[in-house]
């Protein structure tokens, strides 16, 4: 299944169908990565040591229990907090070395972030959410406006681009988070625990999504409690105690399409 060639060759086009050379770096590679906090007198170990490396195409799903750093994890990775210790190399760039202007640029440039909470501006409609890391990214507006609407349409909701968060369900106002993670064309893609909200369904449909961009080529990692959402991903990574307890590919990937073909169709949120 995780046939890196194969993912490389199939990720690596720049939408204009020119193949890119066969090695591409690691999109994560940490190297002893480690984040203490104070606690007053006392030093929490949220982060022990990890090392690990996430290919171009990937999928994976970080599990664990409560407090085992899974979000301290993707904090770090996310570049929205700095190691105690430890390298990371995002995209081969050394990021613990960036000055904080540097690491908001990388972050724009390269990340894309998907929440629990959906983190959409309340007050902007769908097309005017994900506008928004391109106008940070120094995007014209013209061509805001074009990709804006093509990343809505990819999550299925060019019908309502015009629609406010308020005016959305739970499993609207997530895709239009994708759309808004996904709009900058980043590296990696991130989202902490990005069902945590929503029904059964609705969860599965945002896993279709995922997957969808995935085959398509996007690299995403995402952390979740339940197992049923890790099946849909190919490779599950377990942390317990700041420290990778297990990195396993998954032997079985079911297809979260096939899911819902099995659900009973639900009226309220239309199909993904
Ligand atoms: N800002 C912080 N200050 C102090 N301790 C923290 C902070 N963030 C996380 N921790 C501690 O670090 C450990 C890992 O937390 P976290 O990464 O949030 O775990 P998870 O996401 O797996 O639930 C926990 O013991 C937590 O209490
Ligand atoms: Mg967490």
């Amino acid at each position: 299944m995780t046939d890196p060639a194969r993912t490389n060759g199939r990720v690596h086009t720049d939408g204009q169908g020119h193949a890119s050379p066969p090695r591409q770096p690691a999109v994560i590679t940490v190297t002893d990565l480690a984040k203490d906090y104070s606690r007053g007198s006392n030093v929490v170990h949220a982060l022990r040591n990890v090392s690990l490396r996430v290919q171009p195409g990937e999928f994976v799903a970080v599990m664990g229990p409560s407090g085992s750093g899974k979000s301290t994890f993707m904090n770090l990775v996310g570049c929205l907090d700095r190691p105690t210790s430890g390298s990371y190399l995002l995209d081969g760039v050394d990021v613990p070395s960036l000055s904080r202007s540097q690491l908001a640029d990388l972050r724009n440039r390269k990340l894309g972030f998907i929440f629990q909470g959906f983190n959409l501006l309340p007050r902007m409609d769908a097309l005017g959410n994900v506008m928004l890391p391109m106008v940070y990214a120094g995007v014209s507006g013209q061509v805001r406006q074009r990709r804006a609407r093509v990343a809505l349409d990819a999550v299925g909701l060019g019908d309502r681009i015009h629609h406010r968060p308020n005016e959305m369900s739970g499993g609207q106002q997530q895709r239009v988070a994708i759309a808004r993670a996904l709009v900058n064309a980043p590296s990696l893609i991130l989202a902490d625990e990005p069902t945590g909200n929503l029904d059964s369904r609705t969860s599965v449909e945002i896993m279709a999504i995922l997957q969808r961009l995935n085959q398509a080529g996007a690299t995403i990692v995402v952390v979740t409690h339940e197992p049923d959402i890790a099946t849909y991903c190919s490779r599950t990574v377990v942390f317990k105690d700041g420290a990778v307890l297990s990195d396993q590919p998954n032997r079985r990937i079911v297809r979260a399409v096939e899911t819902l073909a099995r659900l009973p169709p639900d009226t309220a949120d239309g199909p993904a």
